[in-house]
């Protein structure tokens, strides 16, 4: 290795000598915003600029001789991607012990390319060497020029001698200026998932993580913004928002260094994640996702919804099927007739499918509760004595679809899979089991689980071609981490999970390209845009108490478009069946309720309302997202949806805090309208026999709405009000 070392180091001589007569800056362009990068005239690449757009590429070169901060030691404080083990004093983005057992690691421009993918998309990478060993880092950068998103990843390799060990490998290190620097984060646990806290970033390394393996965002997801200068607004401010594209653990590290720049590492956590690379091999990291935005947190999240339907999520562009889920109704207690009504009342509330949820299978280990069965997916004889046949027949003679429930990757430690393949559980062999939601995890990095996973699901296709849907749950965390197949490589189980996942995954999705598919962690416990490619939208959050889902689902609407949120209707929540509806119609809507108990009345509005939804589909599920009244500021929530020409929408108002006299006291700014032209506002999904009280026939500017606002009349007695919108002449 060491003796073509001089060629590297003389390509890397020469390159540098060629970008100091001309190309010194790398400029990586969306429609609004740039990332300079700049190769320095040692060949260090570092971040000359991430923020708006300058009018002249010229003077990227000038911005940071305007700086007049502390001294940078090092000279590598602002690297694209910094190595540890030589010059780097902060956070190092790669860590690594050469196959000498050196731990030094320098890393230098060679070259640089542009590809222009398509219209919209190119794809920039910088290729980066160490001088002294035969170890490379290439730098990805996908660019999305209309959305102004960018996705970083890159791919480390070498060619030494033997394997090199990666300690470290994150995907991006971001580099930062700003007065300061607000990180607002998320935290929660099942039933709260999503609770913001935003705090300015101190000296020193901040850093989001999850270790839980599978359901990794249980606890904290890796979506986060940062707000420049002063915390997040939703209309104005510098932020950059962005999400790690990985279902496992993560870690993004904060690192305001000695200079008060701003360092944001990003990537799979390293946590018991030693990597041993071999020669040639390729390690390619998941992608961190990120837009920045002048204009505030807003605008931030309607370009993030834009490319991931454009781009990522599945099927971004098509429609959503409503659904009846019979979880709450039934949990594990049905059988046929019980099943016959349900898929009835399927027919007679409107809705597309009918959706079989946990319970359906077992047989030596009935799934009469949540301690057995996982894993033996054949039709408990007792509940569905003609199969899941007779369901999706049942289905069918109602002209409506039919979907089921799946815990694929899981096991029950009362299952005959577990009796028959103990070797397939995630388990330490000489401790004691632990469980979560009394069950264990199937361990997809062996081979043989993902064939028998992905034979799961075929078999379910292939025997019932009409199965229209599947709702993909995942309820445990990982303890006792430990894989009987990857022998001595235990410290790949982390990674070789996921890659196994998604391996079966992407299995699936060749052979059934658009069955949509609901991504389910016993709520919010995994959502993430790696995961969304093959899913099409996500259960936030068991909690499916109307007034909770409203701070749950603004949240993580910053990240996710609406068309990925499924929303149910439940019995939860003190809330009128109205105010139940008005939440879950906020984005993919669903039910999971006894049509059977509703009164007529009852029955009539939910109708009226999925008719409503119905038409409002392309509003709600592809139109841009306006956040116009915060919960958490205010004791009104509103949010608006417009339509892509924005001359019609829909506005969701309710009442969050039932205080004394609490309700719209004054107009509530609408936003996204067009100044010169005129609306007509009308109230819709009102209960049957219930006027509004809104008066008819008003005709008002957009003017007027965005400057003074419209008082959706929110009180106590009128607690949730939706509102359409349209443009009229
Ligand atoms: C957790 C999910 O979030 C619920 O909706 C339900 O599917 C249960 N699992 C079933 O066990």
């Amino acid at each position: 290795m060491r003796q073509i070392l001089p060629l590297f180091f003389c390509l890397g001589l020469i390159l540098s000598t060629l970008l100091s007569l001309g190309q010194r800056v790398i400029p990586i362009l969306t429609k609004n915003n740039a990332l300079v990068l700049e190769v320095s005239r040692d060949s260090t690449v570092t971040t000359a600029y991430l923020g708006i757009k300058l009018s002249n590429v010229d003077e990227y070169a000038k911005i940071n001789s305007f700086y007049r901060q502390a001294k940078d030691y090092s000279g590598v404080l602002a690297a694209a991607y910094s190595s540890s083990g030589s010059r780097n004093l902060t956070e190092p983005a790669i860590s690594v012990t050469h196959e000498d057992g050196n731990n030094s690691l320098d890393l230098k421009y060679v070259s640089s390319s542009t590809q222009r993918i398509d219209g919209n998309i190119s794809l920039v990478s910088v290729l980066l060497k160490d001088p002294v060993y035969d170890f490379q880092v290439e730098l990805f950068y996908r660019v999305y020029f209309e959305e102004d998103v960018i996705e970083q990843w890159c791919i480390i390799q070498h060619n030494e001698k033997g394997n090199v060990i990666l300690h470290k490998y994150a995907s991006t290190n971001l580099y930062l200026k700003g007065d300061k620097f607000y990180l607002r984060q998320y935290h929660g646990d099942k039933m709260r998932e999503m609770q913001p806290e935003e705090n300015i970033l101190t000296h020193g390394i901040k850093t989001l993580d999850s270790k839980l393996g599978t359901r990794a965002d249980l606890f904290m997801p890796s979506a986060f913004m940062v707000s420049l200068d002063r915390p997040s607004a939703e209309d104005e401010g510098n932020v950059l928002l962005g999400a790690l594209e990985y279902s496992g653990n993560f870690r993004i590290d904060f690192e305001v260094d000695h200079q008060d720049n701003l360092r944001i590492l990003a990537g799979i956590n390293n946590y018991a994640s030693d990597y041993q690379l071999k020669p040639e091999e390729k390690f390619e990291t998941p992608p961190l996702v990120y837009t920045f935005s002048d204009m505030g947190k807003g605008e931030a999240s309607r370009r993030m919804h834009r490319w991931a339907r454009n781009y990522k999520l599945l099927d971004g562009k098509g429609s959503r099927p409503t659904l009846l889920n019979n979880w709450e109704s039934t949990y594990f207690d049905f059988n046929e007739p019980k099943l016959g009504e349900l898929v009835a009342d399927t027919k007679k509330l409107g809705v597309d499918l009918f959706l079989l949820d946990d319970g359906w299978f077992g047989n030596k280990y009935p799934r009469n509760g949540d301690s057995t069965g996982l894993g033996d997916w054949q039709e408990n004889k007792q509940k569905l004595p003609h199969g899941i046949g007779w369901l999706v027949q049942q289905a069918k003679d109602q002209q409506v679809k039919s979907g089921i429930w799946i815990e694929p990757e899981m096991v029950s430690p009362k299952s005959e899979l577990y009796e028959q393949h103990p070797d397939w559980v995630v388990k330490q062999p000489l401790r004691q089991e632990y469980y979560y939601r009394n069950q264990l995890v199937l361990d997809m990095s062996n081979p043989q689980v993902q064939d028998f996973v992905f034979k799961v699901i075929d078999e379910l296709f292939t025997k019932y071609p009409g199965l229209a849907f599947i709702k993909w749950d995942c309820n445990s965390i990982i303890y006792n981490a430990y894989s009987v197949y990857l022998k001595d490589r235990q410290s790949h189980f982390y990674i070789e999970y996921y890659r196994g996942l998604y391996n079966v995954l992407d299995k699936i999705r060749k052979k059934y390209p658009t069955i949509p598919m609901m991504l389910c962690s016993g709520g919010g416990g995994r959502v993430d845009y790696a995961a969304l490619q093959y899913f099409t939208e996500y259960w936030p959050s068991d909690n499916t108490d109307p007034l909770e889902r409203i701070f749950i689902q603004w949240d993580y609407s910053y990240f996710y478009p609406a068309i990925a949120s499924s929303n149910h209707v439940t019995g939860w929540g003190k809330q009128s069946l109205k105010f139940r509806t008005d939440v879950a119609m906020m984005g993919k809507l669903g039910f999971d309720l006894i049509v059977n108990k509703l009164s007529k009345k009852d029955l009539e509005f939910c109708q009226e309302a999925i008719n409503n939804f119905n038409a409002l589909k392309p509003i709600i599920l592809q139109g841009d997202q306006y956040r116009l009244s915060d919960p958490r500021e205010n004791a009104v929530a509103s949010v608006m949806y417009l339509d892509s020409s924005h001359q019609s929408g829909v506005i969701f108002n309710y009442l969050v805090n039932n205080r004394y006299g609490q309700g719209s006291k004054l107009p509530i700014k609408l936003k996204g309208l067009d100044t010169t032209q005129y609306y007509s506002i009308t109230e819709i999904n009102l209960y049957s026999g219930i006027a509004s009280t809104l008066p008819k026939n008003q005709r008002l500017s957009g003017d007027f709405l965005m400057k003074v606002g419209f008082n959706s009349d929110i009180r106590a007695d009128r607690p949730s009000v939706v509102l359409r919108i349209e443009q009229v002449q």
